[in-house]
């Protein structure tokens, strides 16, 4: 339990004893005031004992609860304020138990009361198309919820869910056979075993649909021979099936690669191509259950019984097959919510994709519920906003295109190259670790960036300002970090080692209390599926340990060695909670810089 927490807990039951509810004794961060913490329970308590009838001065609540905690082991001292404010400071002791317990565990207090199985669905690429910057916000807000409910002992996984199944498919395989028309795949007389190497590249692959698509927009019958294509390949045509599978193992092999240089990592590998099989009987189900209905030849469910067409109102129908036959982005959607409860049975699956696809969760997560296959609450859209140019609308390259992401992450060290120049860091590396310390922190600029807003406010694209080294970015965090490693090097060399902290300074307890709010910032992150949530806990303890290095020198000769074994044991247990939210935001910390 976290210090905070404990202070709640005796604050309540000295609220409790005076006949108040327990509630009451929230101990909370101080506003402002000399005290790091306050207890504001008294001016409710005097409020719920008007409503009773009783009259009592919240002045007197306050006081005759500091005379009960007054001598009690985790406080320091209680002053009363204004109308019955408690500003509260800890004991030295109970600080120095904190810091103590935290220096010997850093994940100490994460985990929640009862862990869940939860499944995230994120990333989301499209197969055979390359990876752009428009994948970048749901991969890392998505690898950091994914984090932050593993950090909080909840079984979790992350299901990429590749997508464009369907006409994408039946563009490829037509491009394919005008361009190479004598590959056996192409044969409906061939009956032999196929090719095991693809007969493409991921280059081939992101210059075929384009070609296919463009050429399908002005010419019916190119667009004729991709959708027999497609529907072929649906109906299972052994050598276009064969073809897929190429496709999706070269795509896999690209997508991997993509997100590995992201630090993005999956569990399941799965996509709507996954699912077709289940789409016939889903379908039917719903049809039997009395949920769908023809609309001009299509197949819908109606979601919303107020839903007003002409009036624009409301949730629309879902469809779950157009008129052509085609299933869509609903159908397949769908289909995977029963492979994922036939499979894995998740309590809570989240959805971690760009804001503008609300509606279509909406959707989808009602007719779910109308199935009966989930409770609305299992289902979760967990929408961002934007990463914008400086003309507010989403980035673009300056010629108006869209940027791969292997040119982002490159242009991200770039611009981190250019600042350790400026900063003379790095000197002396040679050129191997200098491009890997630049590729650390221009990965750490761009991510932190992004995790630091609220996940619905849109944000302007400047590599400048992410990867300054002042400020609330990411290098400030690595530098944060690296500077306690040298720190530790340095104790290391000169044979000085950590041992019992006893904070002393008002910079040593600040900081411990810092460290005391990672639980509350992770519950919290969880609850909210909010990462900026840790990445203001992580600025906030670099601070604070940068204000207790320049209050406190560790290894200067004038301090005493009980001292330098103290403040070592505080750098120590800051710098395991630093790689441990750094990890969780998916920050990788340089050994120097
Ligand atoms: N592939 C989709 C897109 O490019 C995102 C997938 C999001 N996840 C989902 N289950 N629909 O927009």
């Amino acid at each position: 339990m976290s210090l905070q927490s404990e202070l709640s807990e005796a604050f309540g039951k000295a609220f409790a004893a005076l006949g108040h509810a327990p509630a009451l004794g929230a101990v909370v961060e101080s506003t402002k005031g000399d005290a790091p913490y306050q207890c504001n329970g008294a001016m409710a308590a005097a409020g719920q004992a008007k409503k009773r009838g009783e009259k009592v001065n919240p002045r007197d609540i306050a006081s005759a609860v500091a005379d009960a905690m007054q001598d009690h082991a985790l406080v320091g001292s209680i002053e009363i304020a204004g109308p019955g404010f408690m500003n509260v400071t800890p004991s030295g002791s109970a600080l120095a138990k904190t810091a103590n317990a935290l220096a010997a565990n850093p994940a100490r207090g994460l985990s929640a009361d009862k862990a869940l199985s939860v499944m995230i669905d994120y990333g989301g690429a499209n197969v055979a198309k390359p990876m752009h910057v428009g994948h970048l916000r749901s991969a890392v807000i998505g690898e950091a919820v994914k984090r932050i409910f593993r950090a909080r002992g909840h079984e979790v996984l992350g299901d990429i869910h590749m997508g464009d199944w369907g006409l994408q498919m039946g563009h490829l395989v037509s491009e394919l056979q005008s361009e190479q028309p004598d590959l056996p795949y192409f044969d409906p007389d061939f009956t032999g075993e196929y090719p095991s190497e693809p007969p493409v590249t991921m280059a081939d692959l992101s210059r075929l649909y384009p070609a296919a698509s463009n050429a399908a927009k002005s010419d019916p019958e190119r667009m004729e021979r991709s959708r027999v294509a497609t529907a072929e390949l649906q109906q299972g045509r052994r050598g276009y099936r064969a073809l897929l599978d190429h496709f999706i193992d070269v795509s896999i092999a690209a997508l991997k690669q993509g997100y590995g240089a992201l630090g993005v990592e999956f569990d399941l590998w799965k996509g709507e191509m996954c699912v077709d099989p289940l789409i016939p009987d889903m379908i039917d189900g719903l049809t039997k259950q009395g949920l769908t209905r023809e609309d001009d030849g299509a197949l819908i469910v109606d979601v919303d019984p107020d839903y007003d067409m002409e009036a624009r109102k409301g949730v629309p129908p879902v469809m779950l097959r157009a008129r052509t036959g085609a299933v869509l982005y609903h159908t397949t959607d769908l289909a995977t919510l029963v492979d994922r409860k036939t499979e894995n049975n998740p309590d809570l699956i989240l959805y971690v994709v760009d804001q503008r696809q609300a509606m279509h969760f909406d959707q989808l997560f009602r007719v779910a519920v109308k199935a009966g296959w989930y409770a609305p609450e299992q289902m979760e859209f967990v929408g961002f906003g934007t990463m914008n140019g400086t003309d507010g609308k989403p980035f673009k390259t300056r010629d108006g295109g869209v940027l791969r992401l292997e040119d982002l992450i490159e242009m991200m060290q770039v611009a981190a190259e250019k600042r350790l120049a400026e900063s003379g860091i790095g000197e002396d590396f040679d050129e191997s670790e200098r491009a890997e310390v630049a590729r650390m922190i221009g990965l750490a600029a761009l991510k932190f960036a992004d995790l630091q807003n609220a996940r619905l406010t849109n944000y302007v694209f400047d590599p400048e300002r992410f990867t300054a080294f002042e400020g609330k970015t990411g290098p400030y965090l690595l530098y944060a970090a690296v500077r306690i490693k040298s720190i530790l090097r340095k104790a290391d060399a000169t044979g000085v080692s950590s041992g019992e902290i006893v904070p002393e300074h008002e910079a040593e307890a600040a900081l411990v209390m810092a460290l005391d709010g990672y639980a509350r910032a992770l519950a919290a992150s969880e609850d909210k599926r909010a990462p900026h949530i840790l990445c203001d806990h992580a600025y906030g303890l670099a601070q604070a340990f940068s204000r207790f290095y320049a209050a406190c020198p560790i290894l200067a000769d004038e301090t005493p060695d009980a001292h330098k074994r103290s403040r070592l044991g505080l750098a120590e247990a800051t710098l395991g909670q630093l790689e441990h939210v750094l990890r969780i935001i998916g920050l990788e910390i340089p050994d120097r810089m």
